[in-house]
């Protein structure tokens, strides 16, 4: 039993910097319903003590920036190399993190071997078949979802000309998501793509692939927006044109938002960037179907948009020495973060209203621990659908009353079962649920509150349980 401290520390013995004393980007996240995740090379992860601090601590879902990708599995046709995939992803276990796999299918990126193959159609549909079975059944059971496609489409709307779509034709899209859902029924499969984040031509092409595609049954889960965006140009139609997929039946998420500025930055610029990402957060949470928000590449010092845009860079939440710019504050603010640092208070959210198949029960109870000192436990459940839920718990502490680490206790009565927890260590065993802090979040400070997020199973109902914090 983990013993509960608490005691009357003083906001003295606090951490001094501001930033230091918020809660992780990734738990204000989990207290509003959705995620926040990055981009991540496997080499920096190992060998970039800053980028692997930020990268576990700040971010609940991890994308492999290039691990996934066909060039880097099957650099030569038949053998395949796992080790930044798998890398990548035994990181994101060990930090309670998930995983979005990108991509499967693509026009770029692919070995030589493929693209100067000169295949035939039925030699190139079992080339498919065979990587998506290989590479999805891999990770069977490991990747909350995948990027199955990305890029489809030209600026005009018409299909981008790739091995695919010249010699299958558009069949391979549907036939892409089959065989993708043949080999993880569980993961969430995406169409991934860039300048769809507004109204538009392109974004029109798109959506009416996903509205076909939903009509013929094809397993399509959700749609991507890269948000690869210039500085003060994020799209006014942002927030309406994700809820209009939304509404078709499918999740979306932001996939690789970054804000890329003319370099050298400015303390003008930056403000400009910071409202840029606080906009995007905010247009996520006001949609219910958004499930997160991924950024492309932890630092400025990562990030691919210098050698890609030239002139370009700063595009990031951090700056090159790994330190915040002013961006992760409206990104804080926006989820539920106090201007000017101190703790988050979770809020009842726009994610908090019900999707459209969903009968949502947002619930809390809270139980004093032991020793009555205050600290407590909330329990909700900002969204559900019909078969699963996502919810968390956020620990808070009143003025005069810390932890310096905390477990939860609970039994899901009506046989709800926990299928995956962040910012947490848990276990369920027959109804019973334990989940531990881990090994970054285990004080609170008083006055201060950590949230842990967690997806489960339910059926016929979903009570909420009795917390006890210990
Ligand atoms: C980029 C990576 O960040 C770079 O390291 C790589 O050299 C090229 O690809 N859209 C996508 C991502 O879907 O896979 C791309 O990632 C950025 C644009």
């Amino acid at each position: 039993m983990t013993a509960l401290v608490c005691t009357a520390l003083g906001a003295v013995l606090l951490p001094a910097a501001a930033q230091a004393a918020d809660p992780p980007l990734r738990d204000l996240a989990a207290a509003k319903g959705v995620y926040i995740g990055n981009a991540v090379a496997g080499g920096k992860l190992s060998g970039n003590t800053q980028y692997a601090a930020l990268a576990g601590g700040q971010f609940n879902s991890l994308t492999p920036e290039n691990a996934m990708k066909w060039g880097s599995v099957e650099p030569t046709r038949g053998s395949f190399n796992w080790a930044e995939a798998d890398q990548i992803v035994a990181f994101a276990q060990a930090h309670n993190q998930q995983v979005r796999g990108h991509t499967l299918v693509w026009h770029s990126q692919n070995p030589s071997w493929l693209t100067n193959g000169g295949f035939g159609a039925t030699e190139l549909r079992g080339i498919l078949q065979q990587h998506i079975a290989t590479e999805v059944g891999r990770y069977q059971g490991k990747i909350y979802a995948w990027d199955v496609l990305n890029e489809l489409f030209n600026e005009d709307g018409t299909y981008r000309s790739s091995p695919w779509y010249g010699t299958l034709g558009a069949g391979f899209v549907a036939d892409s998501l089959t065989w993708a859902h043949q080999a993880d029924p569980a993961a969430k499969l995406y169409i991934n793509d860039y300048n769809v984040e507004g109204l538009g031509t392109k974004s029109d092409a798109l959506y009416n692939l996903v509205r076909s595609l939903k009509a013929q049954g094809a397993p399509i889960d959700g749609v991507g927006f890269q948000a690869h965006f210039v500085l003060g140009q994020v799209p006014s139609t942002l927030q309406a044109n994700l809820q209009r997929f939304a509404d078709l039946g499918v999740d979306v998420a932001v996939t690789e938002l970054d804000v890329r500025m003319q370099t050298p930055s400015t303390q003008a610029k930056l403000a400009q960037q910071a409202t840029d990402y606080g906009t995007v957060v905010k247009a996520c949470l006001a949609v219910t179907r958004c499930r997160g928000i991924t950024g492309w590449d932890v630092s400025d010092a990562d990030s691919w948009v210098p050698s890609v845009f030239s002139g370009y860079g700063a595009a990031t939440l951090y700056d090159e020495n790994y330190q915040p710019k002013p961006a992760v504050r409206t990104v804080a603010t926006a989820l539920g973060g106090t201007p000017g640092g101190g703790t988050a208070s979770p809020s009842p959210s726009a994610t908090a209203t019900p999707s459209p198949t969903a009968t949502p029960t947002p619930t809390a109870t809270s139980t004093p621990p032991p020793g009555g000192a205050g600290c407590s436990a909330a329990y909700t459940v900002p969204n559900q659908w019909n078969t699963g839920f996502s919810g968390s718990v956020t620990v808070s502490c009143p003025a005069g009353a810390s932890l310096s680490n905390w477990h939860l206790d609970w039994n899901f009565t009506a046989g709800q079962q926990l299928t995956q927890a962040w910012s947490a260590v848990c276990t369920q065993t027959g109804t019973h649920v334990s989940c531990a802090n881990a090994a970054w979040n285990g004080a609170v400070g008083p006055g201060g509150s950590v949230t842990l997020g967690f997806n489960g199973t339910w059926s016929g109902s979903n009570p909420p349980p009795v917390v006890t914090l210990s």
